[in-house]
């Protein structure tokens, strides 16, 4: 191949490659600048300047009809209430536990202490569900942090469905009968099949120790006196510290 005849072919792949830079550019734009309004953007095309249209008086958008307000809000008029607007079966408990395994625990902990990983990495100090004033709140309570969140905590309206927060509050029940329920709450015909909590054990160590260690249940996680290895003051300390190693 002749020396002139590359320098056609160099000639003629530049041109190409810059036609269809150009072209391509040309489509990202057009993707970028798309004619439509964002969510509260203004507009000059209504009169009343807004983008976005009011719902038609006396109409109810489709997936919107919010007729059962305790089941929506966990309210009665303005008033949180200690009830469920749904029975609660064994089956919205194990839903219940599965969601808040997923979205509760990684800071509130899997027994509701409080003390998730998240908490041990260095986020606020998540409440603590066996805490009297926590426990004392009602159940409307629970559903209504779940939809407009708390604080530094974050709302789960998006992630987690109205049902899916109560089956959530009826499990943040049990988690307290768990840790503060009384022989008298046990029915009859169960009392007897109880254990003390000194007689059970997990992998070789007592349960208050198991405990201790963080629900970890693992001899290793547990310190000679058989106190939580991470002082609840300064969590993330003791654990930032492990990790850079
Ligand atoms: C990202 C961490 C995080 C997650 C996940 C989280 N929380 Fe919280 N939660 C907190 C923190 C932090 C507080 C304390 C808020 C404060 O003091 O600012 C709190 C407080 C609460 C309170 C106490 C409110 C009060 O009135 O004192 C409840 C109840 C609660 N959370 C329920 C839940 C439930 C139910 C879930 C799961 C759907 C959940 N949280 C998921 C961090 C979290």
């Amino acid at each position: 191949m002749s020396y002139r005849s590359t320098m056609r072919r160099g000639f003629v792949k530049a041109c190409f490659g810059a036609t269809l830079v150009l072209a391509f550019s040309g489509c990202r734009q057009d993707m970028h600048n798309q004619p439509k309004y964002v969510p509260y953007r203004s507009s000059e095309f209504f009169p009343d300047g807004l983008s976005e249209r009011q719902q038609v008086e006396g109409t109810v958008a489709r997936g919107q009809l919010h007729e059962d307000s305790y089941f929506y809000s966990g309210r009665v008029g303005t008033k949180e209430q200690d009830m469920f607007p749904f029975p609660i079966t064994q089956a919205v408990m194990e839903r219940g536990r599965e969601r808040y395994d997923i979205y509760c625990s990684p800071c509130h902990g899997r027994t509701g202490d409080g003390q998730g990983m998240i908490v041990h990495r260095g986020y606020r100090r998540a409440a603590d569900f066996h805490d009297q004033r926590i426990v004392a709140l009602p159940v409307g309570h629970y559903f209504d942090i779940i939809t407009h969140g708390f604080g530094a905590m974050p709302d789960y309206a998006a992630q987690i469905e109205p049902a899916d927060r109560w089956a959530i509050a009826a499990y943040i029940r049990a988690l307290q009968y768990a840790q503060n329920g009384t022989m008298a709450e046990v029915p009859g015909d169960q009392r007897g099949s109880l254990k003390d909590a000194s007689q059970i054990t997990v992998e070789g160590v007592s349960l208050p120790r198991a405990l201790a260690s963080g629900g970890q249940g693992s001899s290793e996680e547990i310190s000679a006196a058989g106190a939580n290895p991470l002082p609840a003051s300064e969590p993330q300390q003791s654990t930032e510290g492990t990790r850079k190693k």
